[in-house]
């Protein structure tokens, strides 16, 4: 079975993680629980770049090897900051990895013996920050200098004798492509700027750098390291076995995972992916990735977050605060999935306190709190309310298409909006009232019912976006006992009333999202 592959960019590692960085990861983490609970094969792949001038530079004004830089910000900053995040990757890719360079120079050979690549002279500006060999136009002028726009810093002037893969040539069949699907490359505002890009004409790429050595070698000129995005962008594949005999095991993981589904990327990297990737893998004959989707930029005083600019926050300075799942939750539930968006403090915690602490946790604390008083802790006999199971049922449908579109505000705010209707119901039928009358019993019953019914399905949609605290209700509502883990339920079966068996063991849920410290 062919698997969703889903990747991230790899990220350089010439610093520690932000949350700009954390944005782009999460989204990939809640994409990929999401196809796993759909029953799909999965494949997630996240990882470092790790070569390049941007790292080789950090690393000598720390007076370390490059090699030990990048050894341990890995070990000590980014893989441990994924671990926090509970982000489930089934793979890390390390570009200084043999499985990755030997991949790159086999693949590198192939295009130059098929007569992509050649001998020229590049001269022009670059910039060290996104690594990128700059137009002219790109830049702005202040003061006489010219800087490059993301990063706001001097470019360098480059005058070399480098290899070129010859771009050009894949304007026609890129347009082609973009015109013929127009899902490969979202949201359209990206695909509009992609295809204007192409329309304007594109030049021949310089894929090697003379001037240093932090890089693969080129295979044959060793004088020369590979250019690091053309070495970066093949990760992708390199590391699901690209250029193995089809009968090995990475051939075989090759054909399982190739085509890529979906690579997320940043705004700032789009042209990457969405021209220079996709005619690096037509000039090899092999197939283009389904869907590049770029989102948007956190900002902070309305400029894209960076390490560069000082104004990264480090994921654990939310999270210390609000917990990890509240912040998975917030980006994707505040932020339109392709647009940019600013983190204020303020917004946060309204929103943890209403939709997180008040409708979701304090439901799933009365209910479990009623169990015990009025039900001796067990579920009641089965019941149905035909309101909720049809709007469970229609929610299910609209998050499912919402969330496979990468809309996840879309399809976190329906879920969140069954939760309301669950409170509401609650709140309309009163069940502390009718208690108090032994008359009421079996009112009360179906009423407990209906709603340890709705968490159960809150618990099952929610689980991709929060997978910990969603793992405490599951718990607390019995139903590892009785329906089994619940990373194993399916967003197809989840709008199936009655799940929940009579004489499950409820027990009290610690609280799932606690009252927020005030922050000086
Ligand atoms: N190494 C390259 C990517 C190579 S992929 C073959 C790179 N790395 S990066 O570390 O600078 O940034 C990687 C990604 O981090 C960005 O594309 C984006 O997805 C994310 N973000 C970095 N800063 C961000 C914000 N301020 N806001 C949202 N995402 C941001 O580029």
């Amino acid at each position: 079975m062919k698997s969703f592959y889903l990747t991230t960019p790899i990220y350089y590692v010439n610093d520690a993680p932000h949350i700009g960085h954390a944005y782009t990861t999460v989204a990939g983490d809640v994409l990929t629980r999401w196809h796993r609970q759909r029953g799909e094969s999965v494949w997630f792949l996240t990882g470092t770049d790790e070569h390049g001038q941007k790292v080789m530079r950090t690393a000598e004004q720390n007076n370390v090897a490059p090699q030990a830089w990048v050894d341990r910000l890995v070990q000590e900053a980014w893989k441990p900051n994924w671990t926090a995040l509970n982000i489930a990757n089934d793979d890390f890719i390390r570009t200084t990895e043999a499985r990755h360079t030997e991949r790159v120079q086999k693949f590198l050979q192939s295009l130059k013996d098929a007569g992509h690549i050649y001998a020229g002279k590049y001269e022009g500006p670059y910039c060290v920050g996104c690594e990128e060999f700059k137009l002219p136009g790109d830049l702005i002028d202040a003061d006489g200098q010219k800087l490059c726009p993301i990063h706001s810093k001097p470019v360098e002037l480059v005058n070399e004798n480098n290899w070129f893969f010859r771009l050009s040539a894949f304007v026609e069949p890129l347009l082609e492509h973009y015109r013929k699907n127009p899902d490969a490359c979202q949201p359209e505002s990206a695909r509009n700027e992609v295809v204007s890009f192409l329309e304007g004409g594109v030049s021949d790429l310089s894929i090697s750098r003379s001037t240093f050595d932090w890089g693969i070698p080129v295979p044959w000129d060793t004088d020369q390291v590979v250019y690091v995005w053309f070495d970066a962008l093949l990760n992708y594949a390199t590391a699901v076995g690209l250029t193995d005999a089809p009968e090995t095991e990475g051939g075989k993981k090759f054909a399982q995972t190739w085509p890529a589904d979906v690579h997320l990327v940043g705004k700032d990297i789009l042209r990457f992916h969405a021209v220079i990737w996709p005619a690096m893998l037509m000039a090899a004959g092999l197939e283009v990735p389904k869907k590049v989707f770029a989102h948007g930029w956190l900002l902070v005083g309305g400029e894209k977050m960076s390490k560069s600019k000082l104004t990264g926050i480090a994921p654990s300075d939310i999270t210390d605060h609000f917990g990890v799942d509240a912040f998975r939750y917030y980006f994707l539930r505040a932020i339109p999935f392709g647009s940019d968006g600013s983190f204020s403090w303020e917004d946060m915690s309204a929103r943890y306190t209403s939709e997180l602490a008040n409708d979701f946790g304090n439901l799933a604390s009365r209910l479990a709190a009623m169990i015990e008083k009025y039900c001796e802790g067990k579920v009641p006999a089965k019941a149905t309310d035909a309101g909720l199971s049809a709007a469970l049922t229609s929610t299910v449908e609209k998050a499912d298409a919402a969330m496979v579109a990468l809309d996840f505000q879309g399809g976190i705010n329906v879920v969140m909006d069954f939760c309301k209707k669950v409170n509401g119901y609650v709140t309309e039928k009163e069940p502390w009232i009718l208690a108090k009358d032994p008359v009421n019993k079996a009112a009360l019953e179906e009423v407990l019912y209906n709603t340890a019914e709705s968490l159960r399905a809150l618990a099952v949609l929610l689980h991709p976006v929060m997978p910990a605290t969603t793992e405490i209700l599951w718990e607390s509502l019995g139903a590892n006992a009785t329906i089994g883990s619940l990373a194993d339920q399916q967003i197809s079966k989840v709008a199936q009333w009655g799940q929940l068996p009579e004489g499950t063991l409820v027990t009290k849920t610690p609280v799932l999202f606690p009252r927020l410290e005030i922050k000086e």
